[in-house]
């Protein structure tokens, strides 16, 4: 999901998708994410995990020291959304905070330096799937998937 500091892919699709799903609400990323080219962050509130209390801010963002925190500044919101990398995800998979999975599934093969945890599948029921095929602006296929946690 990761290479060089950024995407390994470019979908343009999937970035519109990302920002209607994701209007309005508040974000949590690493600092490489952050400082990532490909950063896009909330319009609304942006907390970005880091250990660096030295770390330069960038408009509706302030920095963070953990997951626990993070889900302590968004207690009083209806959804939030954990943004990666790759870390962050695993980290907030195992500790079970995550109740839903917006997945983009990109039939590529590329070269990767950041890579999604592996997910207990037993876990999590698929409630939507999207298909995007190829065409000029989208040099791969790839499913935009939307799962729960089963109770
Ligand atoms: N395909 C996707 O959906 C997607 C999503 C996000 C990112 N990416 C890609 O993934 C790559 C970046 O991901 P990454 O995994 O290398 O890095 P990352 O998770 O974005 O950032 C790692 C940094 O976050 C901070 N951090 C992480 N866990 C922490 C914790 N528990 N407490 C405090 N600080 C914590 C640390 O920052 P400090 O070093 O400052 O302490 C750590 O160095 C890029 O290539 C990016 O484009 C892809």
């Amino acid at each position: 999901m990761g290479v060089d500091g950024i995407l390994p892919w470019t979908l343009p699709y999937d970035w519109e998708n990302f920002k209607a799903v994701t209007k309005g609400k508040a974000f949590l990323m690493g600092r490489k994410s952050f400082e990532s080219e490909d950063y896009l962050g909330s319009d609304y509130k942006n907390f970005i995990l880091t250990r660096n209390p030295q770390l330069k801010m960038k408009p509706n963002s302030q920095p963070i020291h953990s997951i626990a925190d993070f889900l302590q500044e968004v207690e009083q919101e209806d959804e939030a959304f954990i943004l990666g990398g790759g870390r962050v995800f695993a980290e907030a998979l195992e500790m079970g905070v995550v109740d839903k999975m917006y997945l983009t599934l990109v039939n590529a093969q590329p070269e990767g330096d950041t890579f999604f945890p592996e997910v207990d599948w037993s876990q999590w029921q698929e409630i939507d799937s999207f298909y995007h095929p190829t065409d000029n602006r989208h040099a791969h296929d790839f499913y935009i998937k939307t799962y729960i946690k089963k109770q």
